[in-house]
């Protein structure tokens, strides 16, 4: 029975939250301690968890989903998403107001808005009633695709509308953005760097898995919206429809300006031309829009582009300079990543001599060679990249650049994965390599080698006490304890927590591997089906994907690792030292009889939590996930089942009740 008292408090903290939260990330004035915050979200979890039917799509505790997603699907927009025509001076843009002018001569409202142009990702936001339904990126401008999960994610996203009487549709535009330094932060995790923050943005918001989208830091600036029909409080002019958006829960750019003439305009592009350098996110220009809305009306559109706005670009800086040499550099994962090794020139305040070319797929592009005279670019505080070649500057008798086909470190072959453009060594043994794999294989979710981090590491193979995974488990207190600033205690506890991982569960040791693509979740299905080393040793990427929830990406990943010889050596050497490379007797006897099936739970189960029917479910192979859809099996009915119930009847799918789900699981 659902106390209302308890209905009440849910409300009430969810009140509490969105309002902290807002606080923080749209005003920017925080208003409540972080761990109050966190005391508060636990609460609203627990109490969330007693009563599932009282979760709702806008509750602080629903931004990250648990499931990540197949694909995308591809939605076509309710209005097409135009793009600006653009002016690289003031005279450009001079032209552009004549131009307008000339079409409604009439007209003597001449103020515009000036908002600073984003450098991120254009997102379609859906609210029905008030509450966030769906958000799509631009995609061609006619249709996106529909990332709905990630942009709940994004704390400065409101996912219920601060609108008493909300319209019944409402749909917001706007730029997602990452801030500078959280691009910084995500590129030094990251092997395969971003380019540039609109990138990093682009790329993070059509990841697959709402978790990792969650951990960059994401905001959005609105700057549109469009109404169904007409409303009472429908705005007359852009700068209204701005505060409009702000009062209604959005982040607006603080930094708008309404001028009222050319000139007011030119002096706000001259003024955050240089201010521009100070803000944490990145702009390339200002968008100039005609305040007035009825004139934006009247003018409509060309075949791309509004006639009443246009963006008046700032140009990223250039310069030419001289290629010495291209050299690449192997990291983390084994990608190869090539690099221009340049005379060194001054780019935006700073001096540059490496510029990324990203992977042979560009660097053919470029034809760029030894010798070469390029043009770098750093825009804001980015890597710089080669943006041309100019070939008329060529020296004679250069000739085009290929990528090494084996690794500058290991000399391993390396491997192109099928629609990647890198180049990757996968000898795990290869010292570039060595540092990352070691690092990832103590991490928590791998080994969890408590006291091995990244400094640890780096000692041991400073001093050359390993020179592989296997490595660690011969090392001895004495040698750990003779490492600078380790000393007898650390030593010990570092040696019994290397050993002590050697208990941990076949699963956890895949995962350790860093093979491409076998993130934890995988891992966890793959050594479901292979029990043991040998059986995935022997099977071919054919055989992988043929695993329900494996695809051909992962499956070819797998297959490639375990055909170096070297990495059959690692698992051999792991064996002889004692870990577990099979899963233990009772899985491996056990009848997976629920694999490829799905579940979903729901209600209140009297005899089992939910995570108990999870671990049941999944020890036989079957998988839980959270909404029904038609790949839905079972539903898992308890008492006070909701909405759940009512799609699994309509899509036909078995519905049981927890005597009958237990039947099922006891059978063998
Ligand atoms: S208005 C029809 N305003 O620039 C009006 N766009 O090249 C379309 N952008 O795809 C856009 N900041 O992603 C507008 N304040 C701003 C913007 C902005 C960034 C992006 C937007 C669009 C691209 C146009």
């Amino acid at each position: 029975m659902i106390k209302p008292r308890e209905e009440e408090q849910i409300e009430h903290l969810k009140e509490q939250l969105s309002k902290a939260s807002y606080a923080y990330y749209v005003l920017d004035s925080p208003i409540m301690e972080d761990a109050v915050y966190d005391q508060l979200y636990r609460k609203l979890q627990t109490l969330e968890l007693k009563y599932p039917d009282l979760v709702t799509p806008d509750s602080p505790t629903q931004r990250i989903g648990e499931q990540p997603a197949q694909r995308f699907t591809s939605i076509e927009h309710h209005i097409p998403l135009y793009s600006l025509e653009n002016a690289f001076n003031f005279q450009e843009f001079k032209q552009w107001e004549t131009r307008w002018q000339k079409i409604s001569p009439t007209v003597n409202d001449y103020s515009y808005v000036c908002e600073l142009k984003i450098d991120g990702s254009a997102l379609a936001l859906t609210y029905i009633n008030g509450i966030l339904v769906r958000g799509v990126t631009r995609g061609d401008g006619v249709k996106g695709e529909d990332i709905t999960q990630n942009v709940r994610t994004i704390n400065s996203i409101p996912l219920k509308l601060a609108w008493t009487n909300p319209p019944n549709r409402l749909e917001v535009r706007g730029e997602a953005f990452l801030p500078i330094d959280e691009f910084t932060r995500i590129n030094l995790e990251r092997d395969e760097k971003f380019a540039n923050p609109r990138n990093a943005a682009a790329g993070s918001l059509r990841q697959l898995d709402p978790r990792i989208v969650a951990k960059r830091r994401l905001s959005f600036f609105a700057y549109t919206f469009h109404l169904d029909q007409e409303d009472n409080e429908q705005p007359f002019t852009q700068w209204e429809s701005l505060d409009l958006l702000e009062k209604i829960g959005f982040l607006v750019n603080p930094h708008r300006y309404l001028a009222n003439s050319a000139e007011e305009v030119e002096l706000y592009y001259q003024k955050w031309d240089i201010q521009r350098k100070t803000l944490g996110y990145m702009t390339d220009g200002v968008v100039v829009k005609i305040n007035n809305l009825k004139l934006q009306r009247e003018l409509g559109f060309t075949q791309k582009f509004p006639r009443w706005a246009i963006a008046l670009k700032y140009s990223a800086e250039e310069s030419p300079t001289r290629v010495k040499a291209i050299t690449v550099n192997v990291g983390r994962t084994g990608a190869v990543t090539p690099m221009a090794l340049m005379e060194p020139v001054q780019l935006a305040g700073t001096i540059v001599q490496k510029a990324t070319l990203h992977n042979q797929d560009r660097i053919k592009e470029l034809d760029i060679r030894v010798g070469d005279t390029v043009v770098v670019r750093k825009a804001g505080e980015i890597i710089p990249e080669v943006v041309r070649v100019l070939t008329e500057l060529r020296p004679e008798g250069s000739s085009p650049y290929t990528m090494p086909s084996y690794c500058p470190q290991c000399g391993t072959l390396l491997v192109k994965a099928q629609d990647e453009a890198v180049l990757r060594c996968l000898n795990s043994s290869c010292q570039a390599i060595l540092k990352g794999s070691l690092v990832h294989w103590a991490s928590r979710d791998a080994l969890d080698i408590a006291g091995l981090g990244d400094k640890v590491v780096e000692l041991l193979l400073k001093n050359d006490l390993v020179k592989s995974i296997a490595d660690l488990y011969e090392l001895n207190i004495k040698q750990v304890a003779d490492l600078d600033r380790m000393g007898q205690k650390s030593a010990i506890k570092l040696i019994n927590a290397i050993d002590q991982s050697k208990q941990q569960p076949w699963h956890r040791l895949l995962y350790g591997l860093g093979i491409r693509y076998v993130g934890n979740v995988n891992a966890k299905l793959l050594t479901s089906i292979y029990t043991n080393s040998e059986d995935l040793l022997k099977a071919t990427a054919e055989d992988l994907e043929q695993i329900h929830g494996i695809g051909l990406q992962i499956a070819h990943s797998v297959a490639q690792w375990f055909r170096i010889p070297s990495n059959i050596m690692l698992i051999n050497l792991l064996k002889e030292k004692g870990l577990t490379l099979e899963a233990t007797p009772r899985t491996h006897s056990e009848n997976l009889y629920l694999s490829g099936k799905t579940f979903v739970i729901t209600g209140t189960l009297s005899h089992l939590t939910r995570e108990e029917v999870k671990v049941l479910i999944e020890e036989k192979g079957g998988k839980v996930g959270n909404s029904i859809s038609i790949k839905t099996n079972y539903l898992i009915a308890g008492e006070k089942a909701g909405s759940k119930l009512d799609k699994a009847k309509q899509l036909n799918i078995q519905v049981l009740n927890e005597t009958e789900f237990r039947n099922l699981i006891e059978k063998t």
